[in-house]
């Protein structure tokens, strides 16, 4: 019986793939497979037969999103309806990968509990809150597993960008007023399959690093920890750096239902440090 990964070449679906849980797993991607064709997705599914699909698929380019809603839709919400229903018609669980970006991060001092009403703002977040919706209707034997500041030892993400944009101007200027949870990929993959061997309920999953940051307090402990402390940083406030898309502010999450079941990231600082240790080594 095997794992079927959606996205297995993205940055969290890679390190999924390569995860050793203990069962084959098979990995679907673009350009072989392309989810947003329903009959492929059925046929692939009835082809693998597989015991669980994990979807880390998704249209991803947050500020992309805002000039191809058409695709971002078409990706985050309509092939999830294909997969949940083929999943269903096979009697395959799904656990789908979502966001933080569901809610809109106006509320103060409180982070969002899985059970919170989402409320999105861009194009991006409404069509994940879409595919969350489209997979409920469809399915039942599911998973929304919501993470937030994903960052793995590869991939082209915001610390990645932070070291290379301090390598490259000797001084940087970063949004103080934007705040989340960082989300280090090896640290979730591991979190994911514990709460699936200890076969968790199915339901939503707040699964981020614990604590949260501003963008600019992320960026300084990456400089930290990659030796590159005397870096001077400027906190801007978000409005300095305009974006095509409307990031939430505040869409911070607390993990409660993981976590009342044992399972809990470790602080973000020290995914960082581990993101820094691994990035060294990678780029020697
Ligand atoms: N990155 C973050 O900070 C973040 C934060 C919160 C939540 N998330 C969620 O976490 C999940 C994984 O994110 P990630 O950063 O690992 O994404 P990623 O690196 O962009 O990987 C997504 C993968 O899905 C593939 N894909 C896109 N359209 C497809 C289609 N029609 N059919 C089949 N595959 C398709 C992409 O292929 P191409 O590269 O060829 O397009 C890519 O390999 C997503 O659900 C995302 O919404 C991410």
């Amino acid at each position: 019986m095997t794992i079927l990964i959606l996205g297995h070449k993205g940055q969290l679906g890679r390190l999924l793939y390569e995860y050793k849980s203990g069962k084959p797993h098979v990995g679907l991607d673009l350009p072989e497979f392309d989810m947003t064709d329903g009959a492929a997705v059925m046929a692939r599914l009835r082809d693998i037969r597989p015991e669980l699909v994990i979807n880390a698929a998704a249209y991803t380019n947050v500020d992309g999103a805002e000039a191809n809603p058409d695709l971002a839709y078409a990706v985050n919400a309509h092939a999830v309806a294909h997969v949940a229903r083929a999943c269903r018609e096979l009697d395959v669980p799904l656990l789908h990968i979502s966001t933080n970006e569901v809610f809109d991060g106006t509320r103060e001092g409180q982070p969002y509990d899985e059970w919170d009403q989402p409320h999105a703002l861009s194009t991006y977040a409404r069509s994940k809150l879409a595919g969350e919706n489209a997979a409920r209707f469809h399915h039942h034997r599911l998973y929304i597993v919501r993470i937030a500041w994903l960052f793995a030892p590869q991939g082209n993400n915001f610390p990645a960008k932070i070291v290379a944009a301090a390598d490259k101007y000797g001084a940087l200027r970063v949004v103080n007023d934007e705040f989340g949870n960082p989300t280090y990929a090896p640290h979730l993959v591991q979190a994911i399959f514990t709460l699936l061997q200890r076969e968790a309920p199915y339901g939503i999953y707040h699964l981020t690093n614990q604590g949260y940051a501003s963008r600019y307090e992320f960026a300084r402990e990456v400089l930290r920890e990659s030796g590159r402390e005397h870096i001077p940083v400027t906190p801007i406030p978000h409005t300095d750096w305009p974006r095509p898309s409307q990031p939430p502010l505040r869409a911070i999450l607390a993990n409660r239902a993981a976590a009342a079941l044992g399972v809990q990231l470790p602080p973000w600082q020290e995914a960082v440090a581990e993101w820094a240790r691994r990035h060294r080594q990678e780029t020697k």
